[in-house]
């Protein structure tokens, strides 16, 4: 017999960002973070798993191509599933022992890899609740993302929708770092996200190593994870559950500078926002001053593309605005006056 199951994960964009590990095989953070889930309709991974007594190996096909299950990442991610399925299986005899099964794991993104975006969260949350839903493993949401997290830490922020913390925890083993629901996407249904895709270039620092040369070596991380991070973690899970856009827009507008900042102290510096990021970021405080109030705010992950939030009945304000600067959107005529866009013309 062949025992199947899929499912979906959605990306997430960090508004606290995760930067710095204090253990490295088990992905264990400086800080605690705070993200937003996507809807499943934009960014996602759609992950179906097999399992059955002829498939001798565990096998993998990314985008289509056959790609190697060899990463210690991988590997201890299924290790851990295997392990709590077992478990079940040791406790109910009439479960199909398909723990000792090979897995063939086929996962699709609905967006290029080559985009810069964070598809590890996507992938590897995707991967680890598809087969804990193969394995009918009762365990909570949050303490399957223990097993994601050691897969990409910010992927086990993406099981779940709407607004969610990663808690970093203290225990040595892990056992208290996960991911917990911080709001629903219900509580605060009008934000919304766009991505800016800047460069679609790999980027160059992958965060993986670029953490680790910022915690050995920025004198500014120890401020920031000490001082900063701890008081902000508090107030954007706050600002979230008050819908206070103002708020929430400043501090995610604040986090990511500061994130950007311990990569410049970094030694040698790490540089992830480029030219047209940086314009980004001056174009939106000057929407924001323009209109006298935050309608949008931007973070930047470890690369230079610009992901911005905003309200859902801002809309038009925001996108008049960067349509007219970046005219070169096709088949797009501005509803706008020239008088509504002022000073930008
Ligand atoms: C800047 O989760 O990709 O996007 O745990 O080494 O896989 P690993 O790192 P990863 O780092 C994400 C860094 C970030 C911030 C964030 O998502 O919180």
């Amino acid at each position: 017999s062949i025992y199947t199951a899929t499912t979906t994960a959605p990306v997430n964009i960090a508004t606290l960002k995760y930067w710095g590990k204090r253990d490295k095989t088990l992905n264990l953070p400086t800080n605690s973070s705070i993200s937003v889930t996507l809807s499943q309709d934009d960014l996602r991974t759609l992950t179906s798993v097999a399992t059955s007594e002829k498939f001798n190996e565990d096998k993998l096909w990314l985008n289509g191509k056959e790609e190697s299950l060899g990463s210690e990442r991988t590997q201890n991610c299924l290790k851990d599933l295997r392990s709590l399925r077992k478990q079940l299986e040791d406790s109910d005899s009439n479960l199909p022992k398909i723990s000792e099964f090979g897995l063939h794991i086929v996962s699709e993104n609905n967006f290029p890899t080559a985009a810069g975006l964070a598809s590890s969260a996507a992938g590897f949350s995707a991967l680890v609740v598809a087969i804990a839903k193969l394995y009918k493993l009762p365990q909570s949401f949050s303490e399957i993302s223990k097993i994601a997290r050691k897969g990409s830490g910010s992927a086990c922020r993406s099981l779940f929708g709407g607004y969610v913390a990663w808690e970093m925890g203290s225990e040595e083993d892990g056992s208290d770092s996960k991911a917990v629901e911080v709001a629903p996407v219900e509580h605060w249904s009008n934000i919304k996200a766009v991505i800016l895709v800047v460069s679609a270039d790999k980027k160059d620092t992958p965060s993986t190593s670029g953490m680790q040369t910022t915690v050995a070596t920025s004198d500014l991380f120890q401020w920031r994870i000490k001082e900063v991070v701890p008081k902000r973690f508090e107030e954007m899970k706050k600002s979230i559950i008050e819908k206070n856009f103002p708020l929430f827009a400043e501090l995610t507008m604040k986090d990511s500078n500061s994130f950007h900042a311990t990569c410049l102290d970094s030694y040698p510096p790490i540089f992830y926002l480029n030219d047209t990021s940086k314009k980004i970021i001056k174009l939106v405080h000057a929407i924001n001053d323009f209109y006298g109030e935050t309608i949008a705010a931007y973070t930047f992950d470890a690369g230079p593309n610009a992901v911005i939030y905003y309200l859902e009945e801002n809309e038009s304000k925001l996108f008049s605005i960067i349509y007219k600067l970046f005219n070169k959107v096709e088949g797009w005529s501005s509803k706008y006056s020239s008088e509504q866009l002022g000073e930008f013309n």
